[in-house]
């Protein structure tokens, strides 16, 4: 059961949990649900390495890690130190028109660990604003390099970019995206690399890697109206955690490469060391034309994303004011100072020593999470385990045998989540996967004490649907 820690008053808890329900809409939330859930949502007032500490006294192992971007931890104290520094200088300046030092020594050193071609660093609030950044830019790109044609993208089903209507027109996901159809911009789709719900009833050991043969003829049919491919490299992340079969990157980049076409890749999730790398690309040794990074970007701890761009991009916007290839995008905190200085702490920390914590990272901390993950396999509602580095998704079925998913308005990837809040770990569920995403510092107890109470929310579970 959690521990205790210091809990605030009965009062100022229901005082609180009243103005949340009252004033506070939640993103991604069914509000006329969740004031009534049970055990109670927590409500964050402390942490504390992995943990967080709710107002009721309760503590929480964050599987979740903040939605993926507390990459250090809770509480990164090198990270919040620099933050401190930082506002004892000053908090925010502009980067419209002028600079400031931490976005300075930032984007030299995002450049300097890309490396060559990815010379210049543009910085946006987000991720969502990073994959519009890149969008935006690639599109430009186009257009300088004579091509206005080349007005359209190809993206993936089930891909997940982020929730501004750009991100939306590029994103698969039908629950999160079909409302907004009609606002969309035209982008090409192919079906998602999805082994174990193959769009082409492939088998793994069997296929002919059908996913990355239609990919290459989209590209191939469309090259000639297409600004850019958008890809999440190796994991479709939040659309399913979606691992892709080997080599399917590889020839998507080397088809598009061979097109013409730029390739952006939406590192958003997949960077700053989740896939035990700091660059998902140095998996496969080949880099895109235009990368996003945000999330464990500043630790987790303050809203900042990059957007890297190659040589060859930035070039095209180059020239005399009047020719209008300026690159008319910035938003008002672009580029913040405080989140600056926390991502050149969170980026010394992943980077010193030759990269000791991401060696760890590969060689302990990921091993560990699919050793202790491993045995759910069995259980009678895991109908899938999937994932790579340190993002592993569950997908509940209710015939493990034919795949048949659970009735969606069962909320069973719900139930397993608050079973696990009741012992202790906050996780996430989109739809009928649950999610476990931990921080790059999770220690052993707390991997095993993750999978234990796995185990039992998903023993819970089960005894819940034969009942219902
Ligand atoms: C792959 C990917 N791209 C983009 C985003 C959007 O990032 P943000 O939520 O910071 O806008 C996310 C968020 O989960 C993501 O996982």
């Amino acid at each position: 059961m959690p521990r205790m820690a210091q809990a605030l008053p009965e009062d100022e808890l229901r005082r609180l949990r009243a103005l949340d329900a009252a004033a506070l809409w939640h993103p991604f939330t069914q509000m006329q649900i969740f004031p009534h859930e049970d055990p109670a949502p927590p409500i964050v007032t402390g942490a504390e390495g992995n943990w967080l500490i709710a107002a009721d006294g309760k503590r929480y192992l964050d599987a979740n890690c903040g939605y993926w971007c507390l990459a250090l931890g809770c509480r990164p104290e090198r990270v919040e130190k620099a933050i401190a520094a930082q506002l004892e200088r000053f908090g925010h300046s502009t980067l419209l028109g002028i600079s400031h030092a931490p976005a300075i020594e930032l984007a030299a050193k995002l450049t300097t660990l890309a490396g060559p071609p990815l010379n210049h660093a543009f910085f946006a609030d987000s991720g969502s604003e990073a994959v519009e950044v890149a969008l935006k830019m690639a599109y430009q790109c186009q257009v300088q390099r004579g091509h206005p044609e080349r007005s359209t993208f190809l993206a993936l089903g089930e891909a997940y970019h982020g929730d501004t209507l750009g991100a939306v027109a590029v994103g698969g996901v039908d629950l999160f995206h079909g409302m907004f159809k009609p606002l969309l911009f035209k982008v090409h789709r192919v079906p998602p690399p999805h082994c174990y719900r193959c769009p082409w009833q492939q088998q793994p050991e069997s296929c002919a890697l059908e996913c990355a043969s239609a990919l290459e003829q989209a590209l191939e049919d469309h090259a000639h109206e297409l600004a850019a491919l958008v890809i999440e490299p190796l994991v479709l992340g939040p659309g399913g955690v979606i691992p892709q079969p080997a080599k399917y990157l590889e020839r998507a980049v080397s088809k598009a490469r061979a097109l013409g076409i730029t390739v952006i890749f939406d590192e958003v999730a997949v960077g700053m060391g989740r896939l035990g790398r700091l660059f998902a690309f140095e998996e496969i040794g080949v880099k895109p034309d235009i990368l996003c990074l945000a999330k464990g970007l500043t630790g987790g701890l303050l809203p900042l994303s990059a957007v890297l761009a190659a040589e060859d991009i930035y070039r095209t916007f180059l020239g005399e004011f009047a020719d209008r290839k300026t690159f008319f995008h910035g938003h008002t905190f672009t580029g913040s100072a405080l989140g600056c200085a926390a991502a050149l702490a969170a980026l010394e920390i992943l980077t010193e020593d030759g990269q000791a914590f991401l060696v760890t990272t590969r060689e302990r901390t990921i091993p560990e999470f699919w050793k202790t993950l491993e045995p759910l396999r069995a259980h009678a509602l895991v109908g899938n385990l999937r994932g790579r580095g340190l993002m592993a998704g569950l997908e509940l079925v209710a015939d493990k045998s034919r795949r048949v998913p659970f009735e969606w308005s069962r909320r069973t990837g719900h139930r397993v989540l608050l079973a696990a809040r009741k012992r202790g770990v906050n996780l996430r569920a989109i739809g009928d996967l649950v999610l476990a995403v931990p921080p790059l510092t999770i220690t052993s107890a707390e991997l095993c004490l993750l999978g234990r109470v796995l185990a039992e929310a998903l023993d819970e579970t089960a005894g819940q649907m034969r009942n219902a």
